[in-house]
């Protein structure tokens, strides 16, 4: 018996030792931790429970059945962050570079499958090579294994991927079907094909970082939601930003305490909105004013920065804020900022995550640009998730509410369940410059009409009242008590029950 156990731990460290003490000073040297030190900061201490550290690959070709590694490059199993379960996998890259085998796929279906059944979020922490080559299809086929699971979770359990390494070719599939994607810069990167493939067919001359760094996933494509400095932060934020995620698609996010008083005033709202209505302001003041403790935690700051996203909480509950940034572009809505709010929306939708919207918006952004992009297509995404939406939905018109943008941005004819808006709010089909120009044409060369009817025109149409008269404002507020009316109105629709009919599935505009 002595022997069988001496056995057993001899096999654990080895596994423990993953590629051996030489890779992992390589993967120190390059500022990474390794799989396992990410595992022990990411989840409560003590908490993991591994599985499969014995797995091997069962590839003979290439020299590959002398050559294995208990684990196969994949540390999986489930644990704990702030005593909430979730499920893990974490490539080890000091093993064949992370790349992914049959068996280090099965691992990774492993835990998905059982998150799916007990109804618990699965983290995976991502650094490899991508397909292992040695396997050839066997790899591939484990990769499509793994992104079956991914759509059959998504909606179900929250899906988040942190990037830590390289994550190249159909490795960065997986990722992208989870919920969330965050890197670690400088140490990170996402391309479907490297610079040397990219080199060969365009003949553009790029770095790896430049290609798909942090950075560049960031602020260009949109592929991720944020960027940390290293592995310690990276792994610290995402238990962070754990605690406002439910479990599961049947449950509530969990309620933090807070001592923040509900019905605290903010006299230095009064004065937010500039009298100058061409005159921009920080939409983020408001947001860290009205949210519990004045704490925001953003997802996508570099990216589309005319709209914002991030979770807040309101009396201790996990609420999603989306409100224009009259600061960039004037606020208004263009292909990355329509899609950046709308996988977000359906995000809390899908999770039970009631929504703020705060609407400060001059319209759709015109030009050849948007209009060949696809903005028609691309602004409908952001429509289509707002009205399809089911979770509470408290809306505020702070200024701007011009055109179709007033329509989408969470509107009361798009469900939203309480519409609030400020004394300074506009509520029109356009500003009042642009209305004139084309109602009077015929007076265009009458400067002192034009003037005259411009103003005839914004005493009539740039107020809240026009809306409120119809109902489609529920009530004209002082911005001093914005944190108490919309905490009173997120309170009265903490029942609420909403079901869209049945249908196998609707038909986003993609
Ligand atoms: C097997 C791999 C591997 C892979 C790396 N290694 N990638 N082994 N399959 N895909 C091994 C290396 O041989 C090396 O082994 C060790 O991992 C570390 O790799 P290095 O190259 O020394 O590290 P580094 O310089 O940091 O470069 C990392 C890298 C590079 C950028 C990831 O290794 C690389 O470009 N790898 C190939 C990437 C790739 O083309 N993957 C296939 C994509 S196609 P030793 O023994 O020397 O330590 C794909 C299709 C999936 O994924 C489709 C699904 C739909």
């Amino acid at each position: 018996m002595h022997d069988i156990i001496q056995q057993l731990e001899e096999k654990r460290g080895q596994a423990r030792l993953g590629g051996g003490t030489k890779r992992i000073g390589a993967q120190h040297a390059k500022g990474k931790l390794t799989a396992r030190e990410r595992i022990e900061l990411l989840l409560d201490p003590g908490s993991f429970e591994e599985w499969d550290m014995f797995v091997e690959h069962r590839c003979t070709d290439f020299g590959m059945a002398d050559n294995k590694t208990p684990g196969d490059g994949v540390v999986t199993g489930y644990g704990t962050i702030n005593g909430r379960m979730v499920f893990i996998f974490s490539q080890d890259f000091t093993v064949f570079g992370g790349a992914l085998s049959e068996a280090h796929a099965e691992k990774i279906c492993k835990v998905m499958d059982h998150a799916m059944k007990v109804g618990a979020p699965v983290i995976g922490l991502n650094d490899s090579g991508g397909a292992r080559i040695q396997e050839g299809v066997a790899s591939l086929g484990g990769y499509a294994d793994v992104f079956q699971r991914n759509v059959m979770a998504s909606g179900v359990v929250p899906q988040i991927s942190m990037i830590m390494g390289p994550c190249a070719g159909g490795a960065v599939y997986s990722p992208a079907m989870t919920d969330f994607i965050f890197m670690v810069k400088d140490t990170s990167y996402m391309f479907v094909t490297g610079p040397e493939v990219v080199k060969t067919v365009t003949h553009e001359e790029i770095t790896a970082e430049e290609l798909g760094g942090a950075v560049t996933h960031n602020t260009k494509s949109g592929v991720a939601d944020l960027a940390f400095e290293n592995d310690v932060e990276a792994l610290l934020m995402l238990r962070r930003f754990f605690n406002y995620l439910p479990l599961n698609n049947r449950e509530k996010p969990p309620l933090r305490h807070t001592e923040d008083p509900a019905e605290r005033l903010d006299l230095s709202l009064d004065t937010l909105v500039p009298n100058n209505p061409n005159k921009p302001y920080d939409m983020k003041e408001l947001i860290v004013k009205i949210a519990d403790d004045g704490d925001f935690f953003e997802l996508q700051p570099d990216y589309a920065k005319n709209i914002l996203i991030g979770f807040v909480r309101m009396e201790g509950q996990t609420v999603g804020i989306v409100a224009n940034q009259p600061l960039v572009l004037a606020g208004c809505l263009d292909i990355k900022s329509s899609s950046k709010a709308a996988r977000f929306v359906r995000f809390c939708d899908a999770f039970n995550i009631p929504i703020i919207t705060l609407v400060d918006v001059p319209g759709f952004m015109p030009g050849t640009a948007q209009e060949y992009g696809g903005i028609i297509k691309h602004g409908a995404k952001l429509l289509y998730a707002f009205a399809e939406c089911t979770v509470p939905k408290v809306t505020l018109i702070t200024r701007k509410a011009y055109g179709g943008a007033y329509d989408v941005m969470s509107s009361k004819h798009l469900r939203g369940d309480v519409n609030f808006a400020w004394p300074s709010a506009e509520i029109a089909v356009m500003g009042p410059k642009g209305a004139v120009e084309i109602i009077f044409r015929e007076e265009k060369n009458d400067p002192a009409k034009l003037a005259g009817r411009e103003a005839e025109y914004k005493a009539k149409f740039a107020n809240p009242f026009v809306a409120g008269s119809r109902g489609f404002i529920d009530d004209v507020i002082q911005p001093h008590e914005t944190r108490k009316r919309i905490c009173r109105s997120l309170a009265m629709l903490k029942r609420k029950k909403l079901e869209n009919p049945w249908r196998k599935h609707g038909n986003i505009p993609l």
